[in-house]
C-alpha cells in the first residue's frame, strides 16, 4: 500500500480518476455478478434507454480512514436500500443489496491508496450508480442496465468548509407532488442546473427549494436536506414527500435524540418561520453539517442569529458528533458502521 502523493488538506470536491471501478450489468432479467475494470468510460448505443430518456439513478457514500489504519464506511446499507428503491420509481431491475454492498467493499479495497489518511479531513467519496444500455425509441423502460461504482478522493463541498455559507431561495421547484423529488435520479440534478448556475452567478453557495404547489414551505437545496434550531434550542426538521430521504438527516435526528438530549420536531416548516429561527445547516453526504448564515429571497434577507462567522453551538454539537462517529472517536450505534479492511 503506498498512499497516493496528494495534498490530501486541500484536494477539494472534484472528480479524479482513480484505479479500478466495478461494473455489473443486467441482462435477459438477471444481474451478473460483476467485477473490477480498469477502463473509466462508457459506450453506448445511442438509442440507450439512458441516452434518450435519462433512466439514471445514483447514490452518494464516503469511506473514511480511521486511526488504527482500518477503513470504513457509513451506513452503506441504507444507501443500498434508497438506490433499490429509486430504481423502482424510474422503472428500472433493483441491484440486490448484497451485490451493492459487494461492489463498495471491492471497488473500496482496489483503490486503498486514494483513501484519504486519518485527520486529513478529506474521504473517499464513492458513486454507485445504475443506468439502461438497453435500447428504447419510444418512450418505455429499457430491457438492458449498468451498475456501477467508482470513487474519487475529496475534502469539503462547499468551499470553507465549516465556515457559514450564504443560500438563496430559487425562483424555479425542484419536485413536484406526487413527483420524483424522494428519490435520487439524475433527472432531479438536471433541471437544478439552471438555477444552481444562476445562485452560484449572485454569489450564493446553494439554493433553497420551496414546495411547488403553494411555495410556503420549505424543502431542501439542490444537493442536501436541511436542518434548523429554534430558540430554545430544538431541531426543527423539514418534513415532505417530495424531498430525498437524506441518511445523514436521519442520522442527526437520532443523534440528536440519544447522543445530545435534543428535542426533535419533523415537520412541515413554512418559509416565513425561519426568520423566529437560531440557527440552519445543510446535511448530506457531501455537505456533511454546512452551516448557513444567511438566506436570501430577492430583496429579503435572513440573518440567522448564528452569523456568517461560525457555526451556531447545536450545528457545532451535531457536527463534532457525527464526524466524530464517521472518524471513529465516538461509539456509534449498532450496525452504523462496515469495516472494509
Ligand atoms: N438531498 C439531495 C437533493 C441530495 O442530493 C443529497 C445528497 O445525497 C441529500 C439530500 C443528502 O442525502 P444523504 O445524506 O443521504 O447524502
Ligand atoms: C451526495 O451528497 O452524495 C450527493 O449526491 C450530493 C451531490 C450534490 C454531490
Amino acid at each position: 500500500m503506498t498512499k497516493k502523493d496528494l495534498d490530501w488538506g486541500n484536494i477539494g470536491f472534484k472528480y479524479r480518476q482513480t484505479d479500478k471501478r466495478f461494473v455489473a450489468n443486467f441482462k435477459d432479467g438477471k444481474w451478473d455478478e460483476g467485477s473490477l475494470v480498469d477502463d473509466p468510460t462508457v459506450t453506448l448505443n445511442e438509442s440507450a434507454g439512458m441516452l434518450q430518456y435519462c433512466q439514471q439513478v445514483f447514490e452518494g457514500m464516503k469511506a473514511y480512514t480511521w486511526e488504527d489504519g482500518s477503513v470504513v464506511c457509513f451506513r452503506p446499507d441504507m444507501n443500498a436500500e434508497r438506490m433499490y428503491n429509486s430504481a423502482q420509481r424510474i422503472e428500472m431491475p433493483s441491484v440486490p443489496k448484497e451485490l451493492f454492498l459487494k461492489a463498495i467493499d471491492e471497488v473500496v479495497k482496489a483503490n486503498i491508496d486514494w483513501v484519504p489518511p486519518y485527520g486529513s479531513g478529506a474521504s473517499l467519496y464513492i458513486r454507485p450508480y445504475e443506468f439502461a444500455t438497453g435500447i428504447v425509441i419510444g418512450v418505455a423502460p429499457a430491457d438492458e442496465y449498468q451498475f456501477r461504482v467508482f470513487t474519487t478522493p475529496v475534502g469539503p463541498y462547499y468551499k470553507g468548509g465549516a465556515t457559514p455559507i450564504a443560500i438563496q431561495v430559487s425562483d424555479f421547484d425542484r419536485a413536484a407532488p406526487r413527483g420524483t423529488g424522494a428519490v435520487k435520479a439524475g433527472l432531479n440534478y438536471a433541471m437544478s442546473l439552471h438555477s444552481s448556475v444562476i445562485a452560484h452567478s449572485n454569489g450564493y453557495a446553494e439554493n433553497l427549494y420551496l414546495d411547488p404547489a403553494t411555495r410556503t414551505y420549505v424543502e431542501e437545496t439542490g444537493g442536501s436536506n436541511v436542518i434548523f434550531v429554534d430558540k430554545d434550542g430544538n431541531l426543527v426538521v423539514p418534513k415532505s414527500d417530495s424531498i430525498l430521504p437524506s441518511i445523514t438527516r436521519r442520522s442527526i435526528v437520532y443523534i440528536a435524540e440519544h447522543y445530545l438530549n435534543l428535542k426533535v420536531d419533523e415537520r412541515p416548516v413554512r418559509y416565513d418561520e425561519i426568520k423566529n429561527f437560531q440557527e440552519c445547516a445543510l446535511c448530506g453526504t457531501a455537505a456533511v453539517i454546512s452551516p448557513v448564515g444567511r438566506i436570501v429571497n430577492h430583496d429579503e434577507v435572513i440573518e440567522l442569529p448564528s452569523g456568517m462567522e461560525k457555526a451556531g453551538e447545536v450545528v457545532s454539537k451535531l457536527y463534532d458528533t457525527i464526524t466524530g462517529i464517521q472518524s471513529g472517536k465516538i461509539e456509534a450505534p449498532e450496525g452504523w458502521i462496515r469495516k472494509i479492511c
